[in-house]
């Protein structure tokens, strides 16, 4: 007997496992779970855990683009199941721009894929230019850009579908902290402007205590939650509060949770 998704919950997961099946003479592999987990319309949630605990095969259950060995996910009220529902967005680990289109042409791809008609597909590539700081690179291709542009394109590509849930799979990972810390500022302009829940999927401990509303820590593989952890930080916020004392406690107690758990993970009592 499973339990039915929180009411009012954006999107659920319910008692869900992954067991990726034996392939190639590797046997099957237990990635993920039991694990539940609700969000709530419009927060900011970020998971963190120990390098190859399911994080990304948590996302990518959520999408759609994997199927649960057992469990049940929904967003908005309706079964997730094989393909990504209208209404979510996804960034992922790497970096997914095409490179023989332009920033322009990369952005606008998705709403071209759609059918959208000439002047949408103009008036939302634009905006989402202007948003995401790309005015001046918006004919470059992506070879041209920085690695930080880059992942703004494919934050803006993703964002210009107007999902009303982003999940991103570890977006900043390549970047130096100074760049992390802005991109930070950014997508939080972005979750306050769209309304839109966020998922978040970080190894940077300070990233997820900044950005989100709740941290969800996980354990090794087979990943599922250790613990839920609220920032209460305002909705109104930026990478300033890195220097707030609330942050210095609320990093040490996530890393605290973090650290034997990855300890155990790399093989360490
Ligand atoms: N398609 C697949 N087939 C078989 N095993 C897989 C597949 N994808 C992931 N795995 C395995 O599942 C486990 C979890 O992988 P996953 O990519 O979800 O971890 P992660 O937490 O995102 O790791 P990282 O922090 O390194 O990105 C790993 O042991 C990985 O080898
Ligand atoms: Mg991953």
């Amino acid at each position: 007997m499973t339990a039915a998704p929180a009411a009012g919950a954006h999107a659920s997961l319910r008692d869900v496992t992954r067991i990726y099946p034996p392939r190639a003479g590797r046997p099957a592999l237990h990635a993920l779970g039991p694990v539940s987990l609700d969000l709530a319309r419009g927060e900011f949630f970020a998971v963190v855990g120990p390098s190859g605990c399911g994080k990304s095969t948590l996302l990518d259950v959520m999408a759609g683009l994997v199927a649960p060995s057992a469990g049940t996910v929904t967003f908005e009220g309706k079964p997730v199941y094989a393909q990504v529902p209208d209404g979510i967005g996804v960034v992922f680990q790497e970096d997914a721009s095409f490179p023989w289109l332009t920033v322009y042409d990369n952005i606008a791809f998705g709403l071209r894929q759609e059918g959208r008609t000439a002047n949408e597909v103009r008036a939302s590539t634009e905006f989402a230019i202007d948003f995401m700081g790309l005015k001046e690179f918006a004919s470059a291709y992506p070879a041209q850009l920085s690695g930080g542009m880059r992942q703004r394109v494919c934050i803006a590509r993703t964002l210009v579908l107007k999902p009303r849930l982003i999940l991103l799979d570890e977006p900043f990972g390549a970047l130096d902290q100074q760049t992390r810390l802005l991109m930070g500022d950014e997508l939080l302009r972005l979750w306050r402007e769209t309304g839109a829940t966020i998922l978040l999927i970080t190894h940077a401990i300070d990233e997820a205590a900044m950005l989100a509303d709740r941290v969800g820590i996980m354990s090794a593989r087979p990943g599922t939650f250790m613990d839920v952890v609220s920032t209460d930080w305002p909705r109104e916020r930026d990478s300033t509060i890195v220097s707030d004392p609330a942050f210095g406690l609320l990093t040490s107690r996530i890393w605290t949770l973090l650290r034997a758990e990855s300890l155990r993970s790399m093989g360490h009592k």
